[in-house]
């Protein structure tokens, strides 16, 4: 049976509506490897445009980078999980480090987040990674289990297995970032997986990324990481050949690891 490499991206605070589309156009005329599963989390403005720019039937999931707990109401400045929905999502990214260090996003708001997207029948996506102080003192493992947890708190053992959980240790992302190796990461990975399989009575989560200064040169070694089943990336996937490069690394490995 073939293995399912994630290759997903988030764009961030990038692209414009012309530069989503041209982006999208790009990739619906792309073939995709087998055995990956590609997701795009444009900007909220931008969603329903590269929607509608791929094929009904296209195999690239589309999803938002943030929503609000909430059904609908007195927000302001957000969206709910149904109007993400109904703009294309199929996923809902929350926890990243960015949002919690900006805006105040906290373990107790991610796991609101997460029962509200498997109401509305999304897909969360949760991240979750250690700050540099914690990693140098010797807690990583301790401190992403925690996040976990907190994050998988409102749901049912059996709604584990519907979630992605995205390792993205704080010191390697973005600009500033220094890339994670795979020794540093698979200690890390292990325990998500196993906190995952004993919140899911023993089914872990659907997906387990890893994310975080992510590129061409250290995405095949990174893919290596027996728990890691896929990839989410910032900066080297925003031009479209630079995801089709990414795709094209999970495709070999999905297809070195075929049993
Ligand atoms: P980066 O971003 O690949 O640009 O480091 C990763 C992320 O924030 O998910």
């Amino acid at each position: 049976m073939a293995a399912v490499v994630w290759i997903g991206t988030s764009w961030k605070m990038t692209k414009t509506l012309g530069e989503s589309r041209a982006f999208a156009r790009s990739l619906a005329a792309a073939p995709v490897p087998e055995g990956v599963q590609p997701f795009v989390l444009p900007a909220h403005t931008s969603l329903a445009a590269v929607r509608d720019c791929l094929p009904e039937d296209s195999p690239v999931l589309l999803g938002v980078q943030n929503a609000h707990w909430a059904p609908e109401g007195a927000a302001t400045g957000e969206i709910s999980m149904r109007m993400a929905a109904d703009a294309g999502a199929r996923l809902v990214e929350m926890g990243h480090s960015e949002r919690r260090e900006q805006f105040c996003e906290t373990d107790d708001s991610v796991s609101r987040k997460a029962r509200a997207a498997l109401d509305a029948g999304l897909v969360p996506l949760v991240c979750v990674g250690e700050p540099a102080a914690v990693r140098d003192a010797g807690q990583a493992e301790e401190f992403v289990t925690a996040q976990v947890r907190a994050a998988l708190s409102r749901l049912l053992a059996e709604e584990v297995a519907d979630t992605i959980v995205a390792y993205e240790p704080v010191w390697a992302i973005g600009e500033a970032g220094r890339p994670a190796t795979r020794a540093e990461v698979s200690p890390v990975t292990a325990a998500i997986a196993r906190e995952s399989e004993r919140l899911g009575g023993g089914r872990g989560c659907r997906a387990l990324l890893y994310g975080g200064s992510v590129s061409v040169d250290n995405a095949t070694v990174l893919l290596e990481d027996p728990h890691t089943s896929g990839l989410f990336v910032g900066r080297a996937a925003w031009e479209v050949e630079g995801f089709q490069a990414l795709m094209a690394i999970g495709g070999a490995h999905a297809a070195r690891v075929d049993i």
